[in-house]
């Protein structure tokens, strides 16, 4: 899965959009796109979505809301029996949160008849200051956990900051340890590093640079909230026909070497890192 879509879910129109946009998979959102007077109405949009949505269509997941909410519970029942690939947390401060949403999930699976653990989950995991030091804590926290992300607007909010990029549109430092910890602790926890939206959904230049280097960091993904990004970043986290031939010769070159643990390849040093690189490549090009 490259690209996942926020679609606001009290909106038929942006849903109906979503099927054809490209993406691998849909974000139903239930928290800050919806106002709160439609809540009900977005999380009965979302369960019939659900329901009747091709199987062959994108990955479907639905974002409730946060857990100091009266809401997330009611937004929970409204969609599970209808089997959500995963449900996003968003502000979570700690990977206890993920084991109290999964708990919960435990319970609605058994009464709707659906086997324990159908119902993946990933969290916004950068959306308050407490959480920026709790990013080591996802690991073991529940077998359904997938991927983590990040997110400036609402740590930005929460900050009392007056922007969160600075005059060359650069994020700031607050931001860039967001990006940075969740890409380290989804990798301590052995999942999916998601990357954050790019929020200027007519700027394609800007969304492709950012895309880039997310993918160079090793960000696997990239949430949108335009169809029109989906595109760019369906091709940023496709590995190239170039990276993949890369890849392979230097996969070649240790097979041709035998038991060894460094060659030179057109004069560049490679050891059991580049090996290693070169293999989780093809292997996610497989995977895809
Ligand atoms: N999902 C599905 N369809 C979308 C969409 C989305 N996220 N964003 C826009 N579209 C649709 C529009 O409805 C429009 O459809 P139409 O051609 O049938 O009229 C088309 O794509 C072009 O949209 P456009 O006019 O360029 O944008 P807009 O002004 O309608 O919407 C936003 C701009 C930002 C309000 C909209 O993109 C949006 O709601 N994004 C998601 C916001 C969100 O979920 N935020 C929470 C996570 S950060
Ligand atoms: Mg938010």
């Amino acid at each position: 899965m490259r690209s996942f879509l926020f679609v606001p879910a009290d909106s038929d129109k942006k849903l109906a959009k979503g099927a054809g946009s490209g993406a691998d998979a849909l974000i139903l959102d239930l928290e800050d796109s919806v106002a709160l007077s439609n809540k009900p109405a977005a999380r009965a949009n979302a369960g019939a979505y659900l329901k009747s949505a091709s199987p062959k269509g994108p990955k479907l997941c639905v974002r409730m809301n946060a857990l100091d909410t009266p809401l997330w519970q009611d937004d929970l029942k409204s969609v599970i029996a209808a089997k959500p690939y995963a449900i996003l947390v968003p502000k979570t401060i700690t990977g206890g949160c993920i084991r109290t949403v999964s708990a919960y999930l435990d319970g609605l699976e058994e009464e709707s008849g659906l086997t324990k653990g159908t119902t993946k989950l990933f969290c916004v995991a950068t959306e308050t200051a407490a959480s920026m030091f709790n990013l080591g804590t996802y690991g073991g926290s529940s077998s359904r956990l997938f991927a983590m992300t990040w997110g400036a607007e609402d740590l930005a909010a929460a900050l009392g900051a007056r922007d969160n990029k600075d005059e060359d549109g650069n994020y700031t430092g607050p931001y860039q340890m967001a990006r940075t910890l969740t890409l380290l602790g989804a990798i301590a926890a052995g999942v999916m590093p998601l990357d954050s939206i790019y929020k200027d959904f007519r700027d394609e230049a800007g969304l492709e640079r950012e895309a880039r280097a997310a993918a160079r960091d090793g960000f696997t993904a990239k949430m949108a909230i335009h169809p029109a990004q989906i595109e760019t970043i369906n091709r940023v986290f496709t590995p190239s026909d170039h990276d993949l031939a890369h890849a392979r010769m230097v996969i070649d070159a240790f097979d041709k070497a035998g038991d060894v643990g460094v060659v030179a390849m057109d004069g560049v040093m490679l050891d059991i890192p580049h090996l290693k690189q070169a293999r989780a490549l093809i292997a996610r090009a497989n995977q895809a």
